[in-house]
């Protein structure tokens, strides 16, 4: 029998959404934190196959959620590339930055990032062999723009301005660090469905501060890029695009980039999602992460909403953005035990 994520991300309209949630191994589960601890820090985390493999299966215990998503980073290619990389804790990433084309030089080939990752594609290999058999494992990365704003401005920005100002003073090597992590990332999710993910996802958590034909050039055509090559390298691959907060680009973005689903930020209207997006595939999405702190029937209305919204097209249920640190990890069996009441 085939697996219901797979299934929905085929276009099959299925009685029950499947269901998953972003950064569903996270710091709003004690045995994340406990299995953090044993890392020492994030990144040892993420390089250390036995312990990501670990935190990815814990949720999937714990909820027997219909998939598990690769713990990584988006990170983790500039990581690879030789931008410099930390966390601080309670504030977020740290990279050197980029201000001009001195910037790209100390930056490694696209074909040079596989031994810095390779803890990352065991960890892929040990989840596909522990994983439930109805589980789906979803590999990811992070989008060019998106990764390149993190790596202009050296950390997370509010507005992404560092970024826009390279874009515009120096679009020789705006357009060089986009074109060399759009190609790194296509290595990137190959290794990872060598490895065994089933499905990948694209994260462009900031591609709603691109507007209009910057929008098509650093948002759309990445995405179209790195989806059709992967498509053509493994024909039948499943790809989730997540243009955050896109807004009316939404409309023919999955069409356009040849993607099976696109991923609905909480901005979205459900109603409005299955008039206009719908149409072109699976859609998942999108309840407001901030309901998985207060829960209670609120939560409850809300889930309901957004099923009843979606039902007659294919959807996989899951947040706007991610599961935050406050969230309270009984209203996760809440929300389930809503979604799959019959
Ligand atoms: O969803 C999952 O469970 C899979 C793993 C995953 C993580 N990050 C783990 C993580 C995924 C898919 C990501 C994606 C990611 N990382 C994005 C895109 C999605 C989004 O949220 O918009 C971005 C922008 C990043 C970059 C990043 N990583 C930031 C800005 C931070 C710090 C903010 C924070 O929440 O602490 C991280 C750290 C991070 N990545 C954590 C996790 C579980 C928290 C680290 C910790 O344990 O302290």
């Amino acid at each position: 029998m085939t697996k219901t994520l797979l299934r929905a991300l085929s276009g099959e309209t299925l009685p029950t959404p499947p269901v998953w949630l972003m950064r569903q191994a996270g710091r709003y589960l004690p045995e994340y934190r406990a299995t953090r601890a044993q890392a020492g820090d994030f990144l040892s985390l993420c390089y250390t196959p036995d312990l990501a493999a670990e935190v990815t299966l814990q949720p999937i215990r714990r909820y027997g959620f219909d998939a598990a998503i690769l713990f990584a980073d988006i990170l983790l290619i500039p990581d690879a590339l030789g931008a410099d990389l930390w966390f601080v804790t309670g504030e977020g990433p740290r990279l050197s930055t980029i201000t001009g084309p001195d910037g790209l030089k100390p930056l490694k080939g696209k074909d040079d990032i596989h031994d810095h990752l390779a803890p990352v594609y065991e960890t892929v290999k040990i989840l596909s062999q522990e994983l439930p058999s109805e589980t789906t494992l979803i590999g990811f990365a992070g989008a060019p723009w998106t990764v390149a704003t993190y790596m202009i401005a050296g950390r997370g920005t509010p507005d992404q301005a560092p970024a826009h100002k390279l874009r515009q003073e120096d679009p020789a090597t705006f357009d060089a660090l986009i074109n060399l992590l759009t190609d790194a990332t296509i290595e990137y999710l190959s290794k990872q469905v060598e490895a065994g993910a089933e499905v990948v996802k694209i994260f462009d958590s900031w591609a709603g501060s691109l507007k209009g034909e910057t929008f098509d050039r650093y948002a759309l055509e990445p995405a179209k890029k790195i989806t059709q090559k992967m498509k053509q390298r493994f024909p039948g691959l499943p790809v989730i695009a997540f243009p955050r907060e896109a807004g009316d680009k939404y409309i023919g973005f999955a069409k356009a980039v040849g993607a099976d689903c696109l991923a609905l930020d909480t901005s979205v209207d459900a109603t409005w999602a299955a008039q206009h997006l719908q149409k072109d595939g699976c859609v998942q999405g999108n309840l407001d992460p901030k309901l998985m702190i207060t829960g209670g029937d609120a939560l409850r209305q809300e889930a309901r909403r957004i099923v009843d919204a979606l039902k007659n097209g294919p959807h996989i249920f899951n947040l706007g953005h991610g599961i935050t640190p406050e969230a309270d990890p009984e209203n996760v069996h809440v929300l389930l035990e809503e979604i799959r009441r019959a």
